[in-house]
């Protein structure tokens, strides 16, 4: 018994209640209270059977991740399991909420298992780096099978109640409350005589090649990250070892995973996601304004995404354009995206008519009186905005909030078009809207306090991430993402391929290489908007290949040509050898040696140049904290989650070695790009980190 876990006696059935709030974790009091109870329950000869539980709103979700990279603390959940698994009276447990990870172990250990009808299982570890490290691995495959097991462990994705009870990791599924359920099953449906025990079974067969080919099948999107292998390897023992053979093979590579750099970062995500709603000058109790109704304005790709995303949460949408035309595309892309979500079947054809009942389309802004919530998204052009935000300002409701998806103006500047800034944020959406998960919050200099905190929610409504940022230029993603360019850019020019470039970052981690990004999001974009720009380096190589292709219309893969080509209306990039000569050419005219590149300096450049604006953002508080740049980083840009995001990675190289590096770009490449962070050198020098720097706020 401990101060989390109880056991209390309801005629013969024993109840084990664990109640660790917020989510029942494996805190070192949960795993000592559970062998007590156990104990006690095992000597007490009134008790026939026993039934774990959970209190408040979830099963066990897992070990605690707080008490990774500590020092372990006896008893280890492996220990409470081998007890649990050993113990000789009949164990239910009874699952509602979500039994995750260790939970979800832990529940595999019990003999019998009844589950609540929206209850979800799974084992996560992945997406935290690991693997299931108390048996799992070896566990779920002789329950439900080699690939299904993988599928739950590599994907990392929970499974509902009634697939987890067709598939036999429940017993039961049930719409009752779940104690009361368990202790009927208890009671009434356990044999005792043959009681079942996962770790006895034997996982049914496979083809011979299987592993080669399950393998093949996930190399891609698990490229350079190291726990999926390893789980693969768990499940090959656990279909050719004995069990205990198994468990040692699983204990021996979940310290590998433990102890790495990729489950530290992937940690260090896991609590930034959650640490990035926190403002500080924002209380947890400021008032959150109601959003049902919300209109958007421009119904281009964003404003269609938007709309989208929000019809998905549950929301009413108005969507409105300047014209028919463009109100009638967008309505077309919404459902195109629809009919497609039916088609794969994630959804039915009655969703679908649900989600479209809720969209209006509207051309007068007088519709927009009853609005709480109104998003800009048209187009790029401050004159247009104004227009648009002074009208907004005549018709919507006071307390309504105003929102721009601009991606590079001002928000002062918009929030002066109308008589009431603080109601005024920007919020910049990631295309496509209604998939990215990053959401970045503009703040202006009045945006008040409600907004913010409402516009936090907001996010959170529409399943996505929303990270506070400052308002400059660029805000925090983009405004990095343009040294990370600028350094492709300028290796092309010195002799780099683009596919060279592209596949050593890819195999690094990044989602895509920045040369295809650009093909994919349109040359042409980047190139209006730098065209607008008159703070750009007065450099004739600064981001001059793509300038050049833009200038030929090759903007990627909507003209079928970009920096690749694209043929046959292919998303497959292919290389062009006219852009090679055509980059060589302009080098020589520019006078830049062309010379052999390695994959260390692509990535280091890249990198480091991030990392370095990343500093400089930190430095001039447009983000509240170096984590939220990760969190950007990892939801909008598709860097690694397995290396924690630009400024955590920087950490694990080491602020001295960063700073090091950036000091020899500096002395190669000039110092009009590489300039020296105050706050890097600082850190670099006092042996500091960014995670760091946060902790001490
Ligand atoms: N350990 C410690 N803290 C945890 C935790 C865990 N496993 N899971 C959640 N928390 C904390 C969060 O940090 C958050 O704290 P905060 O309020 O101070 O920010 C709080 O619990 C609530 O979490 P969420 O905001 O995420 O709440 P939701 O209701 O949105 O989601 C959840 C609940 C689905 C359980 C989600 O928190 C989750 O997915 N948790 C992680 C589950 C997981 O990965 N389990 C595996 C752990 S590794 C393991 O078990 C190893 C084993 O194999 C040996
Ligand atoms: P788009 O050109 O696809 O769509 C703009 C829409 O706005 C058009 O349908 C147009 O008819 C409409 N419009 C123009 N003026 C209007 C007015 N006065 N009143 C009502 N409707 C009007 O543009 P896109 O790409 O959707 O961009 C919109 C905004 O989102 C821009 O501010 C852009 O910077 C920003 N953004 C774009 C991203 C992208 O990847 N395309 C990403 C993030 C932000």
């Amino acid at each position: 018994m401990s101060e989390t876990v109880s056991l209390s006696l309801h005629g013969q059935v024993a109840v084990i209640t664990i109640d660790n709030p917020p989510v029942n974790a494996l805190s070192h009091s949960v795993r000592k209270g559970i062998s007590d109870c156990l104990a006690e329950a095992a000597k007490d000869d009134n008790v026939k059977t026993v039934v774990l539980y959970c209190a408040g709103r979830t099963f066990i979700a897992g070990a605690d991740i707080r008490e990774f990279g500590k020092p372990p603390q006896s008893p280890s959940l492996r220990e409470v399991l081998s007890q649990l698994d050993s113990f000789r009276k009949p164990i239910v447990a009874a699952i509602h909420g979500t039994a995750l990870g260790g939970g979800l172990e832990t529940a595999l250990c019990c003999h019998y298992r009844v589950v609540n009808s929206d209850a979800k299982l799974g084992l996560p570890e992945v997406k935290l780096g690991l693997l299931p490290g108390s048996g799992g691995t070896q566990r779920l495959p002789r329950l439900i099978g080699a690939e299904r097991a993988l599928d739950m462990m590599i994907g990392g994705k929970p499974v509902d109640a009634t697939t987890a009870t067709a598939w036999g990791i429940s017993d039961e599924c049930t719409d009752d409350e779940i104690l009361q359920a368990a202790m009927d099953f208890a009671k009434n449906k356990i044999d005792v005589e043959k009681l079942p025990r996962v770790s006895a079974n034997k996982v049914a067969d496979i083809e011979d090649d299987f592993f080669a080919a399950y393998r093949k099948k996930i190399a891609h999107r698990t490229r350079g990250f190291a726990a999926p292998e390893r789980i693969v390897q768990c499940v090959e023992a656990a279909v050719s070892l004995s069990f205990e053979e198994g468990m040692r093979k699983e204990r021996e590579l979940f310290r590998l995973c433990r102890d790495s750099d990729q489950s530290a970062s992937m940690r260090h995500l896991f609590f930034a996601e959650r640490q990035v709603a926190r403002v500080p000058d924002v209380p947890a109790d400021t008032q959150v304004r109601e959003i049902d109704n919300l209109a958007v304005i421009g119904a281009g790709t964003m404003g269609a995404g938007i709309a989208l995303a929000c019809l998905n949460a549950g929301l009413n949408v108005s969507l409105l354009d300047k014209d028919r035309q463009g109100l009638e595309r967008g309505q077309a892309t919404i459902e195109k995206l629809l009919s497609a979500a039916v088609s794969k079947g994630r959804q039915t054809a009655t969703q679908m008519r649900e989600q479209l009942s809720r969209l209006e389309l509207i051309d007068d802004y007088q519709a927009l009186a009853d609005a709480d919530l109104v998003i800009e998204a048209v187009f790029e052009s401050m004159a247009i905005k104004e227009e648009v935000f002074s009208m907004l300002d005549k018709v919507c409701r006071d307390g309504a909030i105003l929102a721009s998806n601009t991606s590079t103006l001002d928000i002062d500047r918009i929030a002066a078009a109308t008589s009431r800034p603080a109601d005024v944020i920007g919020l910049h959406f990631f295309s496509p809207a209604n998939i990215m998960k990053l959401l970045e919050l503009v703040r202006g200099a009045e945006t008040s306090a409600e907004v913010i905190a409402t516009s936090m929610r907001f996010a959170r409504q529409l399943s996505k991430i929303g990270v506070l940022v400052g308002n400059c230029f660029g805000f925090v993603g983009n405004r990095m993402l343009y040294g990370y360019g600028r350094e492709n850019q300028f290796l092309l020019l010195e002799g780099a391929a683009p596919e060279h470039i592209d596949k050593v970052l890819t195999d690094w981690g990044m989602a895509m290489g920045p040369n295809a990004v650009g093909d994919l999001a349109g040359l042409d974009v980047g190139y209006k908007v730098r065209q607008e720009r008159t703070d750009l380096p007065a450099d004739s190589r600064y981001y001059r290949v793509a300038d050049m292709l833009a200038e030929q219309g090759r903007y990627g893969q909507k003209t079928g040509r970009g920096i690749y080509l694209y043929t046959d209306g292919s998303r497959k990039p292919t290389t062009d050898p006219e852009v090679s000569d055509m980059i060589r050419q302009e080098a020589k005219r520019l006078g830049v040696e062309q010379r052999e590149i390695g994959n260390d300096e692509i990535i280091e450049r890249c990198i480091y140049a991030l990392v370095l604006e990343g500093a400089r953002i930190l430095e001039e508080g447009f983000a509240q904290r170096a984590s939220d740049i990760d969190v950007v980083w990892a939801n909008g840009y598709g860097f690694p989650r397995f290396r924690g995001g630009p400024m955590f990675y920087a950490d694990t190289i080491g602020l001295d070695k960063v700073d090091e590096a950036v000091c020899r770009f500096r002395e190669r490449f000039g110092s009009q790009y590489w300039s020296a962070s105050e706050l890097l050198e600082r850190l670099a020098r006092d042996g500091g980190t960014f995670g760091n720097l946060a902790n001490k706020e």
